[in-house]
């Protein structure tokens, strides 16, 4: 069991589109230590691996087997892009790293909330389920996605709670790509089950050229975690984003695991 870095604070490392590919085997080791050495749990918001391939999740896996850390992800677009998305988590899991579709878990009394999400836009430029067919398939698999946060956030019972997605939930850290793009990068229908619950903070990624940081529209902060944003904007420190919660009083956490 890894010691806490902090007695009063948990801390997350956060980071998303990892995009590893058949060539990356021990690019990623020096990014997991540091997350390890500052954080108590390492948040990973999809796009994990480039091509969605088994060889892909197999190297992931590898590197995320030696971490020392809670390891809690959600998929990306890419990891579907194989058709094998079931064989990412499957590696994942074999890892160790609980991969959450509309499912949650809980570390040191924090509840995290985890979906993939889908794109439609935001705001009034959001897709609407109208005319033909593929467009209202388009639309109900962004409101699947929606639905599967809203069930996973009912079924939280700690006071803190903190969402991770792969798809943006509001329009503010997608700025900076191009607005032809923006329906593609997320959807404001993920934004309506963040507001029905008292959140902490939304976790995502998928605009690599977006904005670090947003507000949900009741003024939760959103953390745009892809890897290349924290890069470019933060080209100085390992490229994840920590971020810390105040610990929950011991009543409130989960009794361990016998
Ligand atoms: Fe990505
Ligand atoms: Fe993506």
């Amino acid at each position: 069991m890894p010691q806490p870095k902090s007695s009063s604070h948990i801390r997350f490392a956060a980071v998303g589109d990892l995009h590893v590919q058949s060539d990356s085997a021990g690019e990623l080791r020096e990014l997991f230590a540091h997350a390890a050495d500052k954080a108590d749990a390492l948040l990973l918001c999809g796009d994990l691996t480039d091509y969605g391939t088994a060889e892909e999740a197999g190297i992931l896996a590898r590197e995320l087997s030696a971490v020392s850390i809670p390891v809690v992800a959600v998929l990306g677009n890419h990891d579907f892009e194989a058709g094998t998305p079931e064989l990412v988590t499957a590696a994942l899991a074999h890892a160790g790293v609980r991969v959450l579709d509309g499912s949650i878990c809980e570390i040191e009394g924090v509840g995290i909330a985890g979906v993939k999400g889908f794109g439609g836009g935001f705001g009034r430029g959001s897709l609407g389920a109208w005319g033909e067919p593929a467009i209202k398939l388009f639309v109900q698999e962004a409101l699947n996605e929606a639905m599967k946060l809203e069930s996973a956030l009912a079924k939280l019972r700690t006071r803190r709670r903190i969402a991770l997605l792969h798809y943006a939930p509001v329009v503010g850290t997608v700025q900076g790509e191009p607005a032809e793009i923006f329906p593609f990068l997320g959807s404001s229908r993920l934004e309506e089950p963040l507001l029905r619950y008292p959140m902490d903070a939304v976790f995502h990624g998928h605009a690599h050229r977006g904005t670090f940081e947003a507000r949900t529209i009741n003024d939760v902060p959103v953390y745009n975690v892809a890897r290349p944003l924290l890069q470019r904007t933060r080209p100085d420190t390992p490229p994840f984003f920590l971020y810390e919660l105040p610990r929950a009083p011991v009543e409130e956490q989960a009794p361990a695991a016998a």
